[in-house]
């Protein structure tokens, strides 16, 4: 496995690849590997097929972190990193430095204007014209064929699916369903964060969405009569904090008062340090 830290050397990797005829597939990550990031390599490696190149990038970006966020206290972990690329067939690690990807007087940003306001967008203003900016530069570094991205994070892949549509940048985007812990906790780096009793609180966020899907299943169909059923399921754990629950549009994020078919249900709840999100599409034609 290459480790490649230049951006020259990463666009070389990749016409070289392109070149022979190989297909390039890209995973961007910020580290602190954990199994969901494994499904998502997993998922790359197919898709790359055993000859083509498989690109795993591991870069926190500063842009997506707002002034009172945890940026500087992010976990991370090189070594147990490399390892999981190494077991999972990752044929490069891009691991680029904060000043390669934001020279000096770096002043060009992309936004995706109406997804970017919804749902985490409306408390973590620039987040995500950070996390748009970044999949855009290394995407022009890497120079994939296919992009894998998790569900987990709904909205971030929405706004990537478009992106790569409104401007034409040839990526095929590849989504992820969310990987779980078994007692159906989303696996996240910021998971680490949580002490023992606030971990447990936290299965109150999977409880929540499970207990809406069956409430749709059983004939719930007012988005505040569901966000109400959730709320009381939360509000159990005193260490639980709600930022948003909302019952929205999948496609484009706006709120819904009414389920008549399919609904994004989305939720953002802080436990102690961490911040917590987690999603699910319910439907009126399962059954609970
Ligand atoms: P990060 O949080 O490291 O996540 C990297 C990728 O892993 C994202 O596509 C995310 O949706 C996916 N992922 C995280 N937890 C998951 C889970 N439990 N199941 C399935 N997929 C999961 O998301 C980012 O980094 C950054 O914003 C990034 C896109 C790299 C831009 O900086």
């Amino acid at each position: 496995m290459e480790i490649i830290k230049e951006v020259t050397l990463m666009q070389a990797r990749s016409k070289a690849a392109k070149a022979e005829g190989q297909k390039v597939v890209f995973v961007p990550t910020m580290g602190f590997l954990h199994d969901g990031h494994r499904e998502l390599i997993k998922t790359g490696r197919k898709a790359a097929g055993k000859d083509g190149l498989l690109v795993l990038s591991i870069f926190v970006n500063p842009a997506q972190f707002g002034p009172k966020e945890d940026l500087s206290t992010y976990p991370r972990d090189m070594d147990r990193d490399l390892k999981m690329a190494g077991e999972e067939g990752v044929d490069a690690v891009f691991t680029p430095g904060v000043d390669d990807v934001y020279p000096r007087g770096f002043e060009t940003f992309v936004e995706v204007t109406e997804l970017q306001k919804h749902l985490c967008g409306e408390r973590r203003p620039g987040h995500f014209r950070g996390v748009a900016t970044v999949v855009l530069k290394l995407f022009n570094m890497v120079m994939p064929d296919s992009a894998v991205f998790g569900k987990k994070d709904y909205q971030q892949l929405k706004i990537i699916e478009r992106m790569a549509r409104d401007l034409n940048l040839g990526v095929d985007i590849i989504g992820v369903d969310t990987v779980r812990e078994s007692d159906g906790l989303a696996m996240s780096s910021r998971n680490a964060y949580l002490s023992e009793p606030e971990r447990r609180a936290a299965r109150s966020i999977p409880g929540s969405l499970k207990a809406a899907s069956d409430g749709v299943a059983t004939g719930v169909r007012q988005a505040r009569d569901l966000i109400e059923i959730m709320k009381k399921i939360i509000e159990k754990e005193p260490v639980a904090v709600i930022e948003y629950i909302r019952v929205c549009d999948k496609e484009s994020l706006e709120d819904l008062d009414t389920i008549e078919d399919e609904a994004l249900v989305a939720l953002a709840v802080s436990i102690g340090r961490a911040r917590l999100i987690d999603n699910r599409i319910v439907s009126i034609r399962l059954r609970a």
